[in-house]
């Protein structure tokens, strides 16, 4: 059972850091006091997000961040990072999270999703640390029978390789617990988080075509890209009254689909 410590006794791993969700989990480790070390490989993000950082919570908060470019899965530079720092607690944020991808990369998805996580457990327990939140999704729930969603309702077959890679990891970190009751394990399902820090400084900013809504209107909205590719043409809408930059056409190559991401 990870132990009671005060935030400024706490050291909390956060991987996948640097990205869209951790980097705005940093700002919350560091601003309520809590040490807190980044490792992220940067295949989704930039290193101009740590300057984000340190201009919102500020140099002392800032004192307490420390960053490892590096894969989850190097489990030597994970070894380095258990060994200086006497980490209590991880974040598991790092992998890859396009379901449309995933469906064309499986062996890229299941390799960089599950391989990180397993070696990331493995180090996590050579050091005795026992404490994860993993940032699963809620395509663990697949096909629903019914909505909406509880936290009662039960996982069913995923859909596509990213929703397996998480069912699986939830199913791994499931089994260490049951296993070795003292590991303390908590699956965030989410659903697709949007938006951006109140300060503008950070938000979501993915490289190359972006593989969520949001992020891909917004790209659309400053000019650059062309179009927001909706998919199906069964939609209400008439298509007269949709906007000179908005495709309604399904034959159009489809950016996103409501499924991406998650
Ligand atoms: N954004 C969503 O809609 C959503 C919804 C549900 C769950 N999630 C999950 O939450 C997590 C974070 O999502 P996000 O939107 O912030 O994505 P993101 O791509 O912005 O962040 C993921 C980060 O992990 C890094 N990364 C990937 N593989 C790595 C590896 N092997 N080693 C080190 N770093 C690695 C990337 O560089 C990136 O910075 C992901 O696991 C994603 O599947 C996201």
């Amino acid at each position: 059972m990870a132990s009671k410590k005060k935030p400024q006794d706490t050291c909390v791993l956060v991987t996948g850091g640097a990205g869209f969700i951790g980097s705005h989990t940093v700002v919350e480790l560091l601003q309520n006091g809590y040490e807190a070390v980044i490792v992220d490989d940067l295949s989704n993000a930039s290193k101009v997000v740590l300057e984000r950082i340190r201009t919102i919570v500020g140099d002392d908060a800032y004192a307490n961040l420390s960053f490892y470019e590096a894969d989850v899965n190097d489990r030597a530079a994970l070894e380095r990072i258990f060994s200086e720092h006497d980490v209590d607690r991880v974040i598991h944020f790092a992998g890859f999270k396009a379901v449309g991808e995933s469906v064309t990369k499986p062996i890229e998805y299941y390799s960089n999703n599950l391989g990180n996580t397993l070696t990331l457990v493995d180090v996590m327990r050579a050091h005795g640390c026992k404490s994860i939140i993993f940032s699963s999704s809620s395509t663990v729930y697949g096909d629903p029978d019914s909505l909406p969603l509880t936290e009662e309702s039960p996982k069913k077959s995923a859909t596509n390789p990213y929703g397996w890679t998480k069912w699986m990891i939830e199913q791994i970190l499931t089994d260490l617990h049951t296993a070795d009751p003292e590991w303390n394990v908590v699956l965030l399902r989410y659903f697709n988080p949007i938006g951006a820090h109140p300060s503008g400084l950070m938000g979501e900013d993915p490289k190359g075509i972006p593989n969520n809504l949001v992020p891909y209107v917004a790209q659309t909205a400053v000019g650059k890209r062309d179009y927001v590719h909706v998919y199906g043409d069964d939609y209400p809408t008439p298509t007269e009254r949709a906007s000179a930059t908005t495709s309604t056409s399904a034959t159009s190559p489809p950016a996103m689909s409501p499924r991406s991401g998650g």
